[in-house]
């Protein structure tokens, strides 16, 4: 992909000019750097994910270690951005374990990514994914400069240090010059001016990181600093008071392309219930429209419609009516209430099926975000209608304003509404925001989480979505020794998934003739803690009643498993069960719990296939010595998310 621009206009050739020698002039460090081309490569560690990173094309240091199963990789050739870079980079085979650097380039993203095992990496398998990336050979491209910095895509650098991709925002750095004619590269996220930028340059020719644009006005940084715009008291923000880009202003030729550093889809879902009033609907509008400023719409940055509901849902506009935050606060103005209830929930749903399609502007590769402001309490349920939202990839905000006070709790018909619309309970996802003459200080807040795309996880992978059961035999024939083996490789196992709350749960039980719960899925929630408490595991040793533990595993842990959650047994045995195992297993079956059977030295063959989901040979293993068990484990992972992107989900 390129953008070329073979005839220019003078004026904004000059004012081009302008822009560049006073983005270096201001910045004597930069100034020094157009002498040199030489660049330093920067480094990363082996746990970066290439979504993180912003610049479409870069090269990086890889540490060595990198080879690390923790690292996840998803697809082959191809990879999700959702994976480790450096772990890509040794699965391509461009690096070994011991590091070195790479080229990264950022490509479309697909609509499935296949995993593999090469060069000593598992990479998994994932369906869509908004973004890609390939890793070539670190050779560098004649005339293509590289960032000597990178731009991350959230506040938190991995140094830990806030605010330094806003500061990379405020100092337009020219990494290099060349004479030699620019090859543009593949950019997801170029703007215009930046495009224009490197295409004037004659007689020198500069390549800019996406995040550095000629913008040093550029209101995003004085939206999202240190700097407080809003005014104290119930004051209205008074948008003309945010400086104007002088960029746009000086050159009508430059359309607003949008913040490249904020490049998601988003539905605005506004509450028109006749409840509201008049004049609090209009304190919504003007809310929406600050928020719109401070976004800084566009097509290659957010782009944003809106939904107002009542009794029903209707969209107001969609994600290409308007491509422009100046449209858009124009159309916003313009916005009638409808009346009616406040039914929130049957707004997700609408949005769910109906606004984020490909005719609607959704763009795919950028994520999907919906607001929902509600005024008091929705007079309709939203948990479930939210949860099929963000299993869709819709990541659901929610902003109550004015909630029910203590005496009216009684008329909620959804108690906690909010937090069992998010998918993260930790305040991430809500605002409760005390009084409408208030609204406005939720506005910088707001973008800054909506733009911190990194965080934006409600998305599910095989990974992350399920209540795995262990299901322990500890009967004598282990013996103590091989019974911690057997630990290990549950703790092992379980390190692969990504552990929380909302993320992947662990329990296990253990039965010899008898049963007992060890943990359940909600007693901890980090992977540290469940890791700690696999080691505590006492051995129990006793008979080997294998059919009576996977009903009691069936009571006493998968009852208490979410229903957006994916049921996973895992049961470990080293011989033949003395009761029957035929009957639970069914009822295992017939509970929606998928069942690995893993068996050792004496287990039986048939009855770990008897045991196992159907089809056996995806769901049962047998190895011969307990010392071999690990040798399993990157199967079962890979079992377990080959079964989890074949089965639909809404
Ligand atoms: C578990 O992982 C450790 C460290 O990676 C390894 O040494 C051990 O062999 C593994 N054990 C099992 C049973 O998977």
């Amino acid at each position: 992909m390129g953008i070329v621009v073979p005839t220019m206009k003078a004026s904004v050739f000059e004012v081009l000019l302008v822009l560049l020698l006073t983005g270096i002039y201001s910045n004597k460090g930069m100034a020094k750097k157009t002498k040199k081309p030489k660049f330093a490569v920067p480094q990363i560690n082996c746990d970066v994910k290439a979504g993180k990173i912003i610049n479409s094309e870069f090269m990086v240091k890889c540490p060595a270690g990198c080879q690390d199963p923790k690292y996840h990789v998803f697809g082959t050739d191809v990879y999700a951005s959702y994976s480790s870079v450096c772990g890509a980079a040794v699965h391509s085979g461009v690096l070994d374990n011991s590091g070195g650097k790479i080229l990264v380039r950022k490509v479309a993203g697909q609509s499935g990514y296949r995993g593999s095992y090469a060069h000593g990496v598992k990479s998994l398998s994932l369906p869509r994914w908004r973004e890609s990336f390939i890793i070539l050979e670190s050779k560098p491209q004649k005339g293509v400069t590289y960032p000597s910095t990178l731009t991350y895509s959230s506040s938190k650098t991995p140094a830990g240090k806030a605010g330094e991709a806003t500061k990379a925002y405020e100092n337009p750095s020219v990494t290099g010059t060349t004479t030699q004619p620019v090859t543009l590269t593949q950019t997801l996220a170029i703007s215009v001016a930046e495009a224009v930028y490197r295409v004037t340059s004659k007689p020198f020719t500069a390549s800019v990181t996406s995040s550095s644009r000629p913008q040093p006005m550029g209101r995003r940084s004085q939206d999202m600093g240190e700097t407080d715009l809003w005014k104290p008291g119930p004051v209205l923000l008074d948008s003309g008071s945010v400086p104007e880009e002088e960029f746009n202003t000086q050159s009508s030729e430059l359309v607003p392309q949008g913040d490249p550093n904020c490049r998601v889809d988003l539905s605005f879902l506004i509450d028109g219930s006749a409840n509201i009033g008049k004049r609090r609907f209009q304190i919504q509008k003007q809310f929406l429209a600050d928020v719109v400023q401070a976004l800084d719409v566009g097509p290659d940055g957010p782009l944003m419609g809106v939904v107002q509901y009542g009794d029903n849902p209707a969209t107001q506009f969609n994600l290409k009516t308007h491509t422009n935050s100046q449209d858009l606060k124009t159309a916003i103005e313009k916005i009638t209430q409808r009346g009616g209830l406040s039914n929130a929930g049957r707004a997700i749903s609408f949005v769910t099926k109906n606004f984020f399609s490909k005719a609607n502007g959704n763009r795919g590769s950028a994520p999907n975000v919906a607001v929902v402001m509600v005024d008091g309490w929705p007079t309709d349920k939203v948990e479930e209608v939210s949860r099929v939202a963000r299993e869709s990839g819709i990541n659901v905000f929610f902003i109550t304003v004015e909630g029910a006070a203590e005496r009216e709790k009684h008329y909620v018909t959804e108690p906690n509404f909010a937090s069992k619309a998010v998918c993260r309970t930790n305040g991430f996802y809500t605002f409760n925001v005390q009084s409408w003459l208030s609204l406005h200080k939720t506005v910088k807040p707001l973008v800054k989480r909506i733009c911190d795309t990194d965080r934006l996880a409600c998305s599910k992978t095989c990974l992350n979505s399920a209540d795995i059961g262990f299901v322990i035999d500890g009967s004598s024939s282990v013996g103590t020794s091989n019974f911690r083996t057997v630990l290990q490789f549950v703790a092992n196992l379980s390190k692969e998934f990504e552990i929380s709350d909302t993320d992947t749960r662990i329990g296990a039980v253990q039965y010899t003739y008898e049963q007992r719960l060890e943990f359940g899925f909600d007693s901890y929630n980090s992977k540290n803690d469940i890791l700690s408490a696999i080691k505590r595991v006492g051995y129990w040793s006793g008979g080997t009643s294998t059919g009576a533990a996977i009903q009691y595993a069936l009571e006493q842990l998968f009852k208490k498993s979410k229903p957006n959650k994916r049921k996973i047994m895992i049961l470990i045995t080293d011989g033949r069960s003395y009761d029957d195992v035929r009957i639970p297993a069914m009822a295992a079956y017939q509970k929606g719990v998928i069942t690995y059977a893993v068996g050792v030295a004496w287990a039986a063959q048939d009855e770990l296939e008897v045991i196992a989901t159907h089809p056996a040979r995806d769901h049962s293993f047998f190895v011969d010595e307990f010392d071999n068990l690990y040798k399993f484990i990157p199967r079962i992972v890979k079992n377990i998310c080959t079964e989890f992107n074949s089965q639909p989900r809404n």
